[in-house]
This record gives C-alpha cells, structure tokens and sequence, in this order.
C-alpha cells in the first residue's frame, strides 16, 4: 500500500515535471532556437532561460549559462528540470539559523523527489543580536538581496530559509516584490532549557532574570549559570517573540507548508516540513503559483487575527504592514483595533501567558488556533498549497485535548493583544501590547520623565539623583525609523535601579521605538510620527503630564497647543543626515511604523486598498 502510494506520487510527480519541460520546449527553447527571444520573452522563460545575463544576443548569454554551469557537474537532464532555488541563510553569526544545512539537504531531497532541480544561493543573514546598530536597520537591505537574487538568478521558484525576527519577513518582502513562486520554510523554535528546575527560554526569561538581577533579587553567580540556559539549542526564540509570531502568521497568510510554523529546530518533524517544501516548490514553479495568488485581503484578515489571537509580538504589526504594502494594500490601524475588540488571546504562550513554543507544538501547532478561531476566519483564503486554508485544515491530524491554546468561550485574555492609541502625543498612532501591560498602569496618568535619546537613557537612568516616582512616565525619544536608526528595541526601557531595588517591577513608557517580542510591560511603542520626524513626541519636558487611557484609546499630553507651538518654534526637527552609503539611503527612504519601516520606493506603486477589511 505504501508503495503503490510512493509510486503513484512519484509518477505525479514526474507528470508535473515532464509537463514543465514540454511547455519550455514549445516556449522559450522554440524561441531560443529561432532566435527570436528578447529580454521580455526572458523575463517569461522558465528554469536556465530565466533573466539572461545581456550580452545584446541572447542565444550567447544561455550557452554561456549552460557552459558554466556544465563545470559544476550538471547533465542536460538536470539543467531540464524546473529550477528551485533555496535562500540560504546560514551564517556563523547566526545561532537561530544554526539548522540551516540540515534544512536545504531535506529541501534538496523534496525538491529532487518532485523531480525538479534545487540550486541553493546565499543571502544576507540578521541576528538580533549580532547586527549593529539594530537588525530593523537591515531588514530592508535584506529585502532588497533577496529580491534581486531571486530575480537576478535563474529559478522557477525560491524556497525561503530563516526564522530569526527579521529574516522571515525581509524574505516574504523580497519575495512578493520579485512576484516569483515562493515558499516559506522557517528554521523552528528552539527547545526549552531548566534553571534550577524551573523552564526557562529566550527571551522572556532573559529579561525576568536580569530585572531580578538589576533589583538585587539574585547574585552574579546565579545570573551567569542562567545564562547557559536561556537558549539550550540552535532555532528562534522559544516563547510568542516575533520570530513564533512571523512564523504563526506567515502560515496564516497560506505562504507555508500546512503545520510549518511549529516543529523545533532540532526536531524530525522540521526536517519532514522541509522535505515537503521542496517538493511543494516544485509545484508551484509548475503551476507558476506566484505570492500574488494568496495574498489577497482575506489571508491578510486571516494572518492580523492570529496575530491577535497568539498575543502576537507588536514588530508583527509592523512587519505585516510592510508585507501588506508590497501588495499594495495599506494597514488600516483603526480598523485593526475595532478586530483586536473582537478577538480574544487563546494561545497561553510567554509573554503573555505561560508556556513555550514546544509545548504549542505538542498542542497541535497552528491547526489547533486556527480550529478554535475559526468562526472569526476567512477558511476559504487560498495558500500556496493550492487548497484553501480550510481544506488544508480538514487534511490537519484531528483536534484533541490540550491546554495551551483556549477557546473563544475561555480565552487567556478576553481582547486582542494589542490595542492602537490616538491623541496629540501620537497622531499617527501608537501602538500597547495589553496582554502583556499591568491592569493597574491602563488608565494612567503621570509626570513625564524625559530621555532625550537612548545615550541620554544609559547615563541616567540608573543614577540614584534622578527625579523619578513609581508613578511616573518615562518617555524615551529619538528611537524611532529615523532617529536611531532602525528603530531599535529599546522601547523596553528598564525601570530606574533605585525603584527596582525598592519592588517596582513596571511603570508606564512611551517611546517611538519598537520593543522585543519576548518582553512584558505597560509599554507605549511605535509614536507615530516620531520625535526625529518632527513629531509632538520631540516637544515633551520632564514635568508635563502624560495621559494613557487604554479603554478610550488615548495617549495625551496635557500641554497646551499655545505652549507646545511655542516649544516647536523653539526646536525646529533635524532629523540626522548621514553622508554616505546605506545609512543615507535608509535616512532618505525609511517611512514611519504605520506603513511597516520599509522604504518608500519598494513598496507597491499600485494601491489595492487595505487591510483588514472586516
Ligand atoms: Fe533569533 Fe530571537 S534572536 S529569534
């Protein structure tokens, strides 16, 4: 039986292949042959006839190709096949993509199984923690590699490896900007490291234990041996971080192998998902499955509602902004928060709840959210399996007791993570994950505490002569797109030590930063415009009174317009200017939080309108 199955895909398979290869005869190759093709039949070819290098005679440029890639060893029946590229992120630097080889090998495998040819190409790899000034800086440099690899090098369709916060979405931007058939294969979480028999994980438990350590609550020696357990094997961060939100929501959007988003790093189950990809890119190059064919409205409904629902990190947000803007469609942030109203968080992972992303595996993956928010859905949003995601769910292994992910009747909280504030502090809006804020802190209002920038930060906050009250509001410019650059994750600023140390464990801050995923607070992030832009966020005085309202979406400062005219004229904004190279560009180029941080020339020049829609 098994073998009649392996047979009978095998010859579907070479179906699918055989039919590839007879469609390039009667199109390019006849073409070629009649020299006849021009720069746009190329951009139409498919496999090596794909983007010719122009040499002003294109019938050279491919027996140029074809000799070259002849010296590493490929016959005529290989080089017939369709081509899938893999981007291969793999890096030294970069631990979260540490299982990086083993994945293309079980890629190659799908792909060589599906009869198809998989030739893998290097890319730009981030690391949150190895990329200076802040990996947000790159993310669009990464966009813009991938994109023009994709399109500069001959593949029917991309496989796109990574998983590290930035890389899932700067792959998909790239991606969707190429408009080549592509799918996306994550590397996985990590597995879950003990601290004194208690789980531990990055990175919510990084920043709880160094909170504690900052208190004085621990001592050097239990810090250190902490730190050996925070992050006990290669893959992304093992709680709801960005890295588990991007890969939840990048499913969601139909843009992965069904059940893709959860399987450890280290896991057998990551390596199958890998082996299915390869052989699902070779579909889709056959059926030239291209990302415009899924992301419509409906799987960016589908993709901002568990976003919502898994109390999803707030660069979420900004990343699907930026995805959304590649196809044209804008994030309407209002109507975001009237879906936040509506959708509860069901997933009771850290930060916001308590368990991690092995155990949100174990539970099931994404099917399990996916089934419990179902009446909230769109389940007849395509993906790029070809199927709808509610065939691709009624294919899922059934549902079963578990207790990580609630239901609609039982939610961990009963509103959406996140909540979107107006007022004359952010006009352009802001963004607080509620989940993840104290109850107490919602309805705040505070004497402002100002941190000119985040060196003015350093300097000072832990200096036991600064003026500051528990009930206080810090404020931190200076860190948004523009003013960091890169908008860096310093929005988490940490409480003041003299308060630490005295029991305060949270406090109102507002930043036009952005903050980790992995972090929990009563946090005000993404000031739109930011303070480095001219925003009102530039004109706020220690001493000013700061209002938060979560429940009437208001974050105000209590100046008058007179006074605050008068500051502006006082303070002109200047946004720095570098002189040169990439810094520049992203100076000039960067938009602001609402429109995803991406550069103004990448995104879609054709506006479809925007998301969500209900
Ligand atoms: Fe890579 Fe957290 S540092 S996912």
């Amino acid at each position: 039986m098994v073998r009649a199955t392996v047979v009978q895909c095998r010859s579907r398979y070479n179906g699918r292949a055989s039919a590839f290869r007879t469609l390039r005869r009667t199109t390019s190759v006849a073409r070629y042959h009649a020299g006849t093709m021009n720069d746009d039949a190329s951009k139409a070819a498919s496999g090596l006839e794909r983007g010719l290098t122009s040499y002003g005679d294109t019938q050279f440029s491919l027996f140029l190709r074809k000799a070259f890639i002849k010296g590493a060893g490929y016959g005529d029946d290989a080089l017939s096949r369709p081509i899938v590229g893999i981007a291969n992120t793999a890096s030294g630097y970069n631990p979260c993509h540490g299982n990086a080889p083993q994945l293309i090998e079980a890629v190659r495998r799908g792909v060589m199984l599906a009869g198809g040819l998989p030739i893998a190409f290097p890319t730009i790899s981030l690391h949150e923690s190895f990329a200076y000034p802040t990996s947000m800086y790159l993310r669009n440099l990464m966009s813009i590699d991938t994109e023009e690899m994709i399109r500069a090098q001959p593949m029917d369709a991309v496989v796109l490896v990574g998983g590290c916060d930035k890389t899932v979405p700067a792959q998909l931007m790239g991606a969707i900007s190429a408009n080549v058939p592509a799918v996306q294969l994550v590397t996985g979480s990590m597995i879950t490291g003990a601290h004194r028999g208690e789980p531990v994980g990055a990175c919510t438990d990084c920043r709880r234990y160094w909170a504690r350590f900052r208190a004085g609550e621990i001592e050097q020696a239990e810090i250190d041996e902490v730190n050996s357990e925070l992050v006990p094997s290669i893959g992304t961060c093992a709680v709801m971080g960005t890295a588990s939100t991007m890969a939840l929501t990048v499913e969601a959007l139909g843009m992965m192998v069904p059940g893709g988003a959860t399987p450890p790093a280290v896991s057998a189950d990551r390596m199958r998902i890998a082996e299915r990809t390869g052989a699902l890119a070779v579909e889709i190059a056959t059926h030239r499955r291209t990302p415009d064919h899924v992301l419509t409205p409906a799987a960016f409904d589908n993709a901002l509602r568990v976003l919502l629902a898994v109390g999803g990190s707030t660069n979420g947000l900004i990343h699907l902004a930026a995805i959304a803007g590649r196809c044209g469609y804008a994030l309407d942030l209002d109507r975001l928060h009237q879906m936040s109203e509506t959708t509860p968080v069901l997933v009771d992972l850290k930060p916001s709840g308590e368990h991690y992303m092995e155990d949100l595996h174990r539970a099931g993956g994404l099917a399990t959210i996916l089934r419990a928010l179902a009446p909230l859905l769109d389940l007849d949003a395509p993906t790029i399996t070809g199927r709808t995601l509610r065939e691709a769910l009624d294919a899922a292994p059934p549902a079963f007791a578990q207790s990580v992910v609630r239901s609609l009747d039982a939610p961990l909280y009963p509103r959406g993570a996140l909540a979107i504030l107006r007022g004359n502090l952010a006009p352009g809006g802001a963004v607080i994950k509620r989940s993840a804020a104290s109850p107490r802190l919602m309805e705040h209002e505070g004497r402002a505490v100002v941190f000119e920038d985040a060196a003015d930060l350093a300097r000072r906050i832990d200096d036991d002569a600064l003026d500051v009250h528990p009930d206080d509001v810090l404020v931190l410019k200076n860190i948004g797109p523009i003013g960091a650059p890169g908008m860096p994750e310093a929005g988490y600023l940490p409480i003041p030590r003299k308060l630490a140390r005295a029991g305060v464990k949270d406090m109102v801050r507002i930043s036009d930063g952005r903050m980790s995923g992995t972090a929990a607070g009563t946090l005000v992030l993404h000031v739109t415009p930011e303070a480095a832009a001219g925003g009102p966020l530039a004109l706020v005085q220690s001493g000013d009174r700061i209002r938060l309202s979560v429940q009437s979406r208001e974050l105000a400062l209590r100046v008058d317009d007179v006074e605050l005219a008068r500051r502006a004229e006082r303070q002109p904004a200047h946004a720095p200017m570098p002189t040169r190279g990439y810094a520049q560009l992203f100076a000039r180029s960067v938009t602001q939080a609402d429109l995803g941080v991406d550069f103004d020339f990448l995104r879609a020049t054709q506006s479809r309108g925007s998301v969500p829609t209900r």
